[in-house]
């Protein structure tokens, strides 16, 4: 058989007997595989749905030729196994599980209430059964065992007998009381002796966002042996089940409490929402998305209303439970099998499924970023149907090991985009693609503009270097150039921007200055008045500076005060536009990965066009920034240290003069250090200096160096 067959797993119609058997058996060796992968290593290769598509297809198998049914079938065990490594805990009460529920509204609601009525042998007449609606959290469940209101251990569910002691582990959430708060105020007094409470771990989904891109990082990095998690359900089990403490805590894990294990020395409330209440007030977190309703309806309106909500809670949910609210009717009701008769869980759909990858495209993001994305068969996940997942860039890509025609998992949660987390190598095809490569994929050019793309060290992405140049960057690159600290062109906001771009009437730059009152008055909500402001607002901007223009550009790595610097330094375009990487590097503060990006910029000709385009249609800058240009300064290039106290200039008075004569003041003397200007009582930097064999100044000296030019208004007599 093969392994399409297998997985396409179609429960039994009558087979052969010999062919029952192979299915069954090769049903039951991928079951044992993924449980593996599943609830030892916390890395499933499948999702969930498909797992228990499996088990029901073997389930169906076994009921329709119980001869095949074997003792070590996972269908006969109670999911969860032991770890090896972690002290057994025998449960006092056991873990049980929950049924559950996956038929859609109202059916799944009325069933469950229906079937509690008849056990509690209700008559059409008697009022509506009270229930405990709460949310289904998607993580990892634990027992928590308070003695006099002290914890002392925390054990997983295991198969709901016997658990693994995780206690140290649980120790590190911070949610988690390590001691109760007094309980009750009048209650049964106090504390109880032993109090066992019985919740989720789980962790919230902007805490495995953070947690998978800290991952990713690491693995760009080299760190061997990193991994990202599937889900948030699974990195929270795999860090209560961390070795060491101190990595479980690195993970932000969460804790909501929604029952009892043992109890003693305590009155126990008549109903479970009093139990919760209680738990709360012992300080135990409690979620507060629960309610207590009436009847098949008020359970329908509930998981109706969560479900509106599901895409917008912070933390993973696969359904909603619903409890019979009296624990008194729920202990008449009791239990069949491992399952409670008065609690059911009524799921959502599935927010991981399988499907295939028709073939990876890359996308060129707003600030130029290129991410590989999967196009996938449609398949409907977290409630919608999705075409597109996210492969978040070449590493992660590569990592996964994701090839056109490949069996993938498909996760959507929350408003997150759908994002493809693994790969089901089992169902590789024959004529797979290759290994991913982005750069060979793209010949080295931006699928949008056709500019170079690079990929700078110690980054995860890969970049398109033509900036404004490139459709996809237009928005933004348009929105960064009228920012207020770059041309400052009051009006042109997101919604302009939006518009100018989506109506073809701006592709590049210079065209922002040749839009007339007219086209912008077409605009949506824009109008005559607005119109002729954002057109006044544009001349206005014509006249800049050579900092603000450069950093409008939106160079990368080019911030405000480097752009500053750099026209500072080279006093006019032309000579910053032909400057090598050694000679980009003698600005302050400009570094070799600054310059290389200043270079690749300005070695993409369309760029320079767009500069000259700009000049064309008016754009003027004054081209030192007010300030002369840094040769012609006196002290241009130097560096001086002070030291000592001047006769007549102040300590401040004299950085100023230096500075304003284009030299730098440094506070330590070295090599590089041009002159030492020395006032009464210096000292080790004198010293220093003599040592050095520096020449050495004092006030007079220095404002001789000067010169008038720039010494006039800023002298002691100054007004
Ligand atoms: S009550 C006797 N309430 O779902 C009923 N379980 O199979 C015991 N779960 O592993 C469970 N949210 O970890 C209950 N509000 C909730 C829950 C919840 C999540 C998990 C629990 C257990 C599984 C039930």
């Amino acid at each position: 058989m093969s392994q399409t067959d297998l997985f396409s797993a179609e429960p039994s119609a009558p087979f052969p007997a010999d062919a029952a058997a192979e299915h069954a058996a090769a049903l039951r060796r991928q079951l044992h595989h993924h449980a593996h992968r599943y609830y030892v290593l916390d890395a499933p290769e499948i999702p969930d749905a498909e797992y228990d598509r499996l088990f029901q297809a073997l389930q169906a198998l076994e009921a329709a030729h119980p001869e095949l049914r074997t003792p070590d079938s996972p269908t006969q065990r109670v999911l969860g196994q032991v770890l090896d490594g972690f002290e057994p805990v025998r449960h006092a009460v056991p873990m049980l599980s929950i049924r559950t529920e996956t038929d859609t509204e109202p059916t799944g609601a009325a069933t469950f209430d229906a079937r509690a009525r008849r056990e509690l042998a209700l008559g059409e007449d008697a009022p509506p059964l009270r229930y405990a609606c709460e949310l289904k959290f998607d993580g990892l469940a634990v027992n928590l065992r308070y003695v006099d209101g002290v914890l002392v251990q925390a054990a997983t569910r295991g198969d709901g007998e016997t658990g693994e002691d995780v206690t140290q582990n649980i120790r590190t959430i911070g949610q988690i009381p390590l001691r109760l708060r007094d309980g009750p105020s009048g209650g049964a007094g106090g504390l109880p002796a032993v109090l066992e409470v019985r919740g989720e771990v789980y962790l919230r989904r902007d805490a495995f966002d953070r947690l998978n891109e800290r991952q990713r990082e690491r693995i760009a990095r080299g760190d061997k042996g990193e991994r990202t998690y599937v889900n948030p359900r699974n990195a929270a089990a795999g860090a209560v089940r961390q070795h060491d403490p101190a990595l479980a805590a690195e993970r932000p894990l969460s804790f909501f409490a929604y029952g009892l294990g043992e109890v003693q020395g305590w009155t126990l409330p008549d109903t479970h929402r009093g139990v919760l209440d209680a738990l709360d007030t012992f300080g135990l977190p409690v979620c507060a998305e629960r309610a207590v309703v009436e009847g098949a309806d008020g359970l329908a309106a509930f998981h109706q209303r969560i479900g509106q909500q599901r895409d917008r809670l912070p933390f993973d949910i696969d359904g909603v439970v619903y409890k019979v609210d009296d624990l008194a009717l729920q202990r008449q009701m009791g239990f069949v099998s491992r399952e409670p008769r008065w609690a059911v869980a009524h799921k959502y759909p599935a927010q991981e499924q399988m499907t295939t990858v028709r073939e990876i495209d890359i996308q060129v993001g707003r600030t130029g970023k290129l991410t590989p994305v999967a196009k996938l068969e449609p398949v409907f996940v977290g409630g919608t149907t999705v075409s597109n997942a996210t492969l978040h860039n070449e590493d992660e890509t590569r990592r996964k090991d994701v090839r056109a025609g490949d069996t993938v998992i498909v996760r959507r949660a929350g408003d997150v985009i759908p994002e493809v987390v693994g790969v089901v190598l089992e169902r590789r095809p024959a004529d797979a693609g290759e290994p991913f490569d982005l750069y060979q994929r793209l010949g080295g050019h931006c699928p949008v503009c056709g500019s170079d793309i690079v990929r700078e060290e110690g980054e995860a992405d890969w970049r398109c270097t033509g900036g404004l140049f490139c459709p996809a960057q237009r928005k933004q690159a348009l929105l960064h150039f009228a920012g207020r600290r770059a041309m400052d062109i009051e009006g042109l906001g997101d919604k302009v921007v939006e518009q100018l771009v989506d109506a073809g009437l701006v592709r590049t730059l210079p065209e922002l200055y040749t839009l007339g009152v007219a086209k912008l008055a077409a605009l949506d909500r824009m109008g005559e008045r607005s119109a002729q402001n954002l057109v006044d607002a544009l001349e206005k901007s014509r006249h800049t500076t050579l900092g603000r223009f450069l950093f409008a550009l939106g160079i990368r790595h080019v911030g405000e005060a480097t752009a500053k610097a750099l026209a500072r330094h080279f006093g006019g375009i032309d000579r910053l536009v032909e400057a090598s990487v050694e000679q980009l590097t003698e600005v302050a503060d400009v570094g070799p990965v600054v310059a290389q990006s200043l270079r690749t910029f300005f070695d993409q000709p369309h760029h320079c066009e767009v500069v000259e385009r700009l000049r064309a249609v008016g754009v003027v800058w004054d081209e030192h920034d007010g300030v002369p240009p840094a040769e012609v300064l006196p002290l241009a290039g130097l560096t001086l240290v002070l030291t000592g106290t001047l006769p007549t200039l102040g300590r401040d008075a004299a950085k100023d003069l230096i500075e304003a004569a284009g030299g730098k003041v440094s506070g330590s003397v070295s090599k590089k250090t041009h002159y030492v200007v020395a006032g009464v009582e210096a000292g080790a930097k004198l010293e220093k200096a003599q040592a050095l064999g520096l020449p050495i100044l004092d006030e007079a000296g220095l404002l001789a160096l000067i010169g008038p030019g720039v010494t006039e208004g800023h002298g002691p007599n100054a007004a």
